[in-house]
């Protein structure tokens, strides 16, 4: 969507610190014997309390209340009976709605030991995101954005997947313009003010594609490699862009 009033920027806002309580309140129990079906039900009694609904319930039909994936697998998990074990690396990814306004956040929760790998790839997407994050400026090309986090993956000695992108966001979960986390030349998107976009970088050692599990939903690294994911909703503006589901 694009927000063009008052009343929309501030809808927009507090869909997303409900998105960014429900994550906050989900992190602190991603420990070694929760399951990730339990994570979903604490994101669920929390979310419904404050008047909130599923996206991709509403929009999908989603299994699940929220999205979690755990080290191979990318984005898209169904929470169920899976039970978080030490050095696990879990993806929470919430899509709420709430007064009719969608917005999309995901962190990457390194569960202790962590190893070198899960901390580089961890690090490198919360930096390409901040430099992608800094393009995102109304009058600047999509392909700018999605070139600041290749680059920036690259020179971290990470890869970013190719194929799953972010995309425009507010009355939707996924509106267009589709927001690749790469310079790519078919996207000719020119930025402009009150565009509300998910920007997500997914990252791996080495990207070999994607496979789509046997549920139908979950998609998983197609090399077996851990992935690590980093989202928020952000509005484009003349100077530097406005996270909306910021913590
Ligand atoms: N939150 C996901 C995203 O970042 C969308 C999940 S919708 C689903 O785009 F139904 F596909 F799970
Ligand atoms: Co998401
Ligand atoms: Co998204």
């Amino acid at each position: 969507m694009t927000i063009r009033n008052d009343d929309e920027l501030q809808g927009m806002q507090a869909e997303g610190r409900l998105v960014a309580s429900t994550i906050a309140h989900m992190r602190p129990h991603v420990q070694p014997g929760t399951s990730t079906g339990a994570l979903d039900d604490l994101a669920e009694r929390f979310a419904r309390s404050h008047g909130a609904r599923s996206a991709p319930q509403l929009a999908y039909n989603f299994p699940g209340f929220t999205c979690i994936s755990v080290n191979e697998e990318i984005v898209h998990g169904i929470p169920g009976e899976r039970v978080i074990r030490a050095g696990d690396v879990v993806k929470l990814d919430v899509t709420l709605e709430f007064d009719g306004f969608m917005a999309d956040s995901a962190v990457t929760v390194l569960v202790p030991p962590a190893t070198a790998v899960a901390q580089r790839l961890n690090r490198a997407a919360r930096l390409a995101w901040q430099r992608g994050f800094a393009a995102v400026r109304s009058g600047r090309r999509m392909s700018d954005v999605g070139g600041a986090v290749e680059r920036t993956a690259r020179a971290e000695g990470v890869a970013v997947i190719r194929g799953l992108t972010g995309h425009g966001i507010g009355r939707r979960i996924h509106e267009p313009p589709e927001v690749p986390n790469w310079a790519d030349p078919d996207v000719r998107v020119t930025l402009h003010e009150g565009l509300v976009i998910a920007l997500e970088p997914m990252l791996t050692m080495r990207d070999d594609g994607v496979d789509e599990g046997d549920d139908g939903w979950t998609l998983s690294t197609a090399s077996g490699g851990i992935a690590v994911h980093h989202e928020h909703t952000v509005m484009v503006r003349r100077g530097e862009a406005l996270v909306l589901t910021a913590a």
